[in-house]
This record gives structure tokens, sequence and C-alpha cells, in this order.
């Protein structure tokens, strides 16, 4: 692969976002989009005419319109793991043969969830969805945001080995009636294995007949499910093209389906299907997911900027930061391009966030006067949901756009205590409303965001070998002839458990 020059971009004299702003009275037009139920405003980031040219010229060198079709049509776009990506394929914006087999594994979950309504497992009234990662969080956000107004099953999601968690998962549910979703795509995964077992042992303790009759096992490894002893019947395979960050689409959004109802699921792939025909269709200067990955490039190489932060005014998307995070930084936090060679420069950023308007009275000082220039991406959405009159979500949506005004606006002072130096990137997406369909959508940009930011950076997204190290130390260290070998720290911590 070529390895395009990054000095173009990294030497570009940016501007005060000011200056830009009174340099083209076109600014907002030119960097804003309206897509999907959203809008998106990139004009308060120091992204401008010639830095956009630099950047489609950086796309061109990265070939990133052969690689964005490979994504599309089954193309090998995980080359560590010789695999295409499949997440497309389950709002069936893949190849044919993929759109097929997402299709098959909907239908299948579909029909348990008719099941399940049709009180096929008896009467339920909650389900215990046990994952982690992948597995966990795109789940849980979605039924977080739009679960609140009475999901139809009381869904708790169980991803931590620590028994803290498992005991709070399970307060309030009856064994008799909760059905238990275990998600894992290679069903090896310790914590999930872990909590599927004390949650059998949970309704054997309640005397529930047939323990293993209440799992459904969702995974992309059959044949571990059958081995651990679920049976075929309660097992919702889903493709192993499919990555546990991309999952939700997949089966993993069986408790999605049970708590939201079938339509709503539907939906939801729907909502993200229109974002994947405009990610592969629309040109470079009209297409969200390119435009935000090169506002992203421009705080990471030119600004040099380390960390990057989403608010979300809004409190139904809470767990939007915690599902970027897993999205974005295990992506894309790697050193090494698809080819295996060093990485010049800086990759992922670190993700973070919080909910305004609750980061203002903790975190704000640091973005408005700390020393490091954070990015900030205000997500919030127009349409209020909540009961009350419009008091609090009018002051919800003015101070997110009152705290965007300000970091780029800032204030001078003779008191350094008291002056803003300003000029400080973010940007902003402004949702019509709240609703399965644009929940999609929303999702689907991201996951496009962070596609488009590896095929610039040269990496591969798909593959997150990073993981792996700790996930072997960690069964090492429970081997006493193994525990030998660590360093004097961790033996002495080991020691000092007790352990
Ligand atoms: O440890 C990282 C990881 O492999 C994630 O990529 C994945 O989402 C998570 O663990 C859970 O894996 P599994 O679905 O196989 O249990």
């Amino acid at each position: 692969m070529t390895n395009p020059s990054w000095g173009p971009i990294a030497g570009h004299d940016l501007q005060p976002l000011a200056r830009l702003f009174a340099d083209d009275p076109e600014r907002l037009s030119r960097l804003s989009l309206t897509l999907g139920g959203m809008y998106f405003d990139w004009s308060k980031t120091p992204l401008d005419e010639a830095l956009l040219g630099k950047f489609e010229a950086l796309a061109e060198a990265r070939n990133f319109t052969a690689a964005r079709e490979a994504l599309f049509t089954g193309g090998i776009v995980n080359p560590s793991e010789g695999r295409p990506a499949a997440h497309v394929a389950e709002r069936g914006s893949g190849d044919t043969e993929a759109n097929a087999l997402a299709a098959t594994g909907h239908a299948r979950m579909r029909a348990l969830v008719d099941a399940i309504e049709a009180e096929a497992f008896g009467d339920v009234t909650g389900v215990l969805h046990i994952g982690i990662g992948g597995s966990a969080l795109g789940p849980d956000l979605v039924i977080d945001a739009l679960g609140r107004d009475g999901a139809r099953y009381d869904v708790r999601i169980l991803s931590n080995i620590d028994g803290q968690a498992f005991e709070d998962a399970v307060a309030g549910l009856d064994p008799a009636t909760t059905i238990i979703a275990a998600v894992s795509k290679t069903f090896t995964t310790i914590e999930t294995l872990t909590n599927l077992s004390a949650a059998l042992g949970w309704l054997v303790e309640a005397g529930v007949e047939d323990p293993f009759g209440r799992v459904i096992a969702i995974t992309a490894a059959p044949d571990m499910a059958v081995e651990y002893g679920i049976d075929q019947t309660r097992i919702l395979p889903f493709g192993e093209g499919v990555g546990g960050r991309y999952s939700l689409w997949s089966t993993v959004g069986f408790s999605i389906a049970l708590a939201l109802g079938w339509p709503a699921f539907e939906e939801l792939l729907e909502g993200a299907a229109e974002i994947d025909r405009h990610f592969r269709f629309s040109a470079p200067r009209a297409n969200a997911p390119l435009m935000a990955a090169f506002a992203d490039l421009t705080a990471t190489h030119v600004l040099g900027c380390q960390t990057r932060a989403t608010f979300a005014y809004d409190e139904r998307l809470r767990l939007l930061p915690s599902y970027l995070q897993q999205l974005e930084m295990e992506s894309n936090g790697k050193s090494v391009t698809a080819d295996g060679a060093p990485v010049s420069g800086m990759t992922a950023p670190v993700t973070w966030g919080g909910v305004g308007t609750d980061a203002q009275h903790a975190v704000f000082q640091l973005l408005h006067q700390g020393k490091v220039t954070v990015p900030v991406e205000f997500v919030t959405c127009i349409e209020q949901e909540d009961g009350l009159d419009d008091t609090h979500h009018r002051q919800l949506l003015l101070n997110a756009f009152a705290q965007g005004a300000a970091l780029m606006t800032g204030k001078a002072s003779d008191d350094g205590a008291r002056a803003y130096p300003g000029n400080r990137p973010s940007s902003t997406i402004l949702l019509d409303r709240l609703d399965p369909r644009t929940l999609g959508a929303l999702l689907a940009f991201y996951e496009h965001r962070t596609f488009a930011n590896a095929v610039l950076l040269g990496i591969n997204p798909f593959d997150q070998y990073g993981v792996e190290l700790g996930k072997q130390m960690a069964k090492a260290i429970d081997d006493p002839a193994e525990r030998a070998k660590f360093d004097p720290s961790t033996r002495a911590l080991i020691e000092r458990a007790g352990l």
C-alpha cells in the first residue's frame, strides 16, 4: 500500500475560527449537512477549503473509494483476519450472499421473539442479557436510550465479572420468569461464561426446572454453545464477519428486539441502511462520516490533540460515550498499518465524554482554560420527550449551543484567571428526535466515521489483537507455575491479596 505523506496536512497553516467565519460567509453551509433526521455542523472546527482539498487528495492516495466499495461488497477489509466486515449486511447493505445470511439470522431471531411473546417460554417478565464489550455496549445503549417509555421486558445487561455486578443485575428479577440471553461472538469469553454459570446457578437455586431451557445463546460459534450445553433450537447464530463492536444489528440485538419490539428493531436497521447508502454514494464534501473524519484528523494531525470528547446533551444518550470508546479505540487504537508497518503520527485519540449539563460543572473548566485542546462533539436532540414543560429542555439545548460558542469565542481579560483563550474546536450533531430510526442512523454514522478514519490512516479497524496479551496473562497468572515468571511487583500484589 502507498504510504502518503502527512506533511501537507500536518504543516497546514490553520486560521483562527473567528477569521474563518469572517472570511467566508458561506462557511456554515459549506461545513454543515442535513441527513437522516440529523444536522451536522463542523463549522466550528478549523477545516478550511485548502485543508479539505488536502484531505481529498489523501483519500485518493489511500484509495478511499475502493476501500469503501470493498466494505459494501464483501471485500477483505480485515486483512489480518482475512475477512470481510459483514455488519453492513445486517442492514441489507452488503453483498447478496452476506445479506441473505443476515436475513436468515434475523428471521430466526424474529421467530424466537414471537415465540417468547406468544408465551412459548411461559410467562416472561425479565431478560438477563449477559455479554461484554461489543456483546453488551450497543444493546445497552439502544435499550437505555429508547426503552424508557416502558420497555416490554425488564432487560438487565450484565457484563462485568465482578460478582457485585451480577447481584445488581439480578436484583428484583424473578428467576422463574427470566430468560437468559448469553451473547458472545466466540463463546469463550471468561466474563460471559462465568456470569452465565452464575445465572444458571441462580435459576437452579430458585428451583427453576430445566435452567438450560431458559438460555438463548447468541454467537458466531454455535458449536461452542452446543458444547456448553445449549440446545441448537435456542442458538441464534451470526456471521463470523460481524465484529463485536459492530454487532448490535445482528442477532446480538435480540434483547433490543425483545425490549422495544420487532418493528422498532427494523426501524433501527433502516436508519442505519440510510446512512450506509449515504456513505457509499456521497461525494466527499457531502459525506457526513468522511467530513467528520477530516475534522478528526485535523485535530490529531494538525492541532496535535490526543483526546476527543463527546458530550450527549440528552440523558437518554448517557451511554453513548462508553459505546464510542469501544467503537473508536478498539477499532483504531493501533500502531501499525494494515500491512504491519509502523504508523507515523497519531492514530485514534483517547475517546471520552459525558452528559451535559452535568459535565459543565465537572470537566469543562479544563476544556475552556486547560493547557490541552480537546475537540468536543455535542450531541443533542430538538424534540423534547420528557413530560415536563419546556423549561428543562430549552435550557439543555441552549447550554449545549452556548458551550460551543464559548469554546470558540473565548473572552479576553487582563486577569489571566478570568481570560478564555477561545478558538477551541467543537462540532455538533443535532437530532430532530430520538427514535429507533434516527438512533440507527447516528450509530451507523459513527461506524462509518471510524472506518473512514482507519482508511485515511491506513490501518485495519476490524481486528483487536491489543486485547489478547492481557487475556493470556490473566489466564497465566492463575497458574502457580506460570505465576512464578511474573515480575516482583505483580507477585507481591497477588500475595498481599491472598490469591
Ligand atoms: O476483548 C475484546 C473483545 O474481543 C471485544 O472485541 C468483544 O466485543 C468482546 O471482547 C466480547 O467478545 P465475545 O463477544 O466473543 O464474548
